[in-house]
C-alpha cells in the first residue's frame, strides 16, 4: 500500500507513555496508519469537516487521541467506547489532553516528576507536551462510555466517521466468544451508523469481514495488518 495522507515523518512526540498515558494491556496503533486510514475514511465521507468520530473499541483512546491532534482543522467531536472499565479512565485522560487546559495540566504533572525523579525521559516528556500543545487550535469535545461492542451500542449522535482496531488474539482477546465476531460487531455498528458514516475496520490478516449490510469501498494489507473501509449497504 502506498501512502497518500499518513506522512512519512517522526511521530515521537506521540510516544505511548511519554505525554499520552499508558497502562499495561494497551495497545499502540501506528500512527502513521491511522492518519492513513482516517484520511481514506474521509475521502470517502460526504462530510468534510466537523467531524464526530468514534472509536468502539477504544481501549486507552490511543488512536482517537492520536487523530484528534492530528487532525484539528476537521474532527470536532470524539466517542469512545470499550468493555474494559480501566482502560476507559485512561482513555477519558488521553482525550482531555487535547484542551490546552489539559495539556496545561499534563505538563504540570510532567513538571512534577521532573523535579522529583530528573530523568532525562521526563524532560523529552516536556519537549513533547509543549509540541502537542501547540497544535491544538480549538477544544475536541468528546466523551468514553462502557458498551459491549458485540451485544449494543447506543449512541446519541451517530458517527460520521467510526474508526477501530478490532482486538486479535494474544495482544488483546475479544471478550467475547464465538465465530465471526468481526461480523457480529458490524451487526452491531449497523444500528449506530447512518447511511453515511463511514467505517475503518483494522484487523490482523486472519480476520474475515464478510458481512452483506455492508459495502466494501477499500481493503489494504499493511505488515501484520489489514485494514477496509465500509459503508452501509
Ligand atoms: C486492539 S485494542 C484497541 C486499542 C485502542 N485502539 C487504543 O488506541 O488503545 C482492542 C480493544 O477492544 C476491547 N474489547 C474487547 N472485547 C470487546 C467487546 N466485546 N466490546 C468492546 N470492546 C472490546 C479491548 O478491551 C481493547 O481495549
Amino acid at each position: 500500500m502506498e501512502y497518500r495522507y499518513g506522512k512519512n515523518i517522526n511521530y515521537e512526540d506521540f510516544s505511548s507513555g511519554r505525554v499520552l498515558y499508558h497502562i499495561s494491556g494497551m495497545t499502540n496503533f501506528p500512527v502513521r496508519l491511522a492518519q492513513e486510514i482516517y484520511g481514506r475514511c474521509i475521502e470517502y465521507s460526504r462530510k468534510k469537516n466537523n467531524i464526530c468520530l468514534y472509536d468502539c473499541c477504544c481501549g486507552g483512546g490511543y488512536l482517537v487521541t492520536v487523530l484528534g491532534f492530528l487532525n484539528q482543522n476537521t474532527i470536532s467531536r470524539i466517542i469512545g467506547s470499550d468493555i474494559d472499565l480501566e482502560l476507559l479512565e485512561v482513555a477519558k485522560k488521553n482525550l482531555s489532553l487535547l484542551s490546552e487546559e489539559g495539556m496545561d495540566n499534563r505538563i504540570k504533572e510532567i513538571d512534577n516528576m521532573i523535579v522529583n525523579y530528573n530523568k532525562e525521559s521526563h524532560a523529552m516528556a516536556k519537549e513533547s507536551a509543549i509540541i502537542l500543545r501547540s497544535m491544538i487550535k480549538t477544544p475536541i469535545q468528546y466523551e468514553v462510555f462502557q458498551a459491549d461492542a458485540l451485544k449494543e451500542i447506543k449512541l446519541e449522535i451517530k458517527p460520521d466517521i467510526i474508526i477501530t482496531d478490532v482486538p486479535y488474539d494474544q495482544l488483546v482477546d475479544w471478550k467475547g466468544s464465538g465465530e465471526g465476531l468481526v461480523n457480529r460487531l458490524l451487526d452491531v455498528l449497523y444500528g449506530a451508523c447512518t447511511s453515511d458514516t463511514i467505517i475503518g475496520l483494522s484487523m490482523n490478516k486472519k480476520q474475515k469481514v464478510k458481512n452483506d449490510k455492508f459495502i466494501k469501498l477499500e481493503r489494504q494489507k499493511i505488515g501484520k495488518r489489514k485494514f477496509e473501509v465500509l459503508r452501509k449497504r
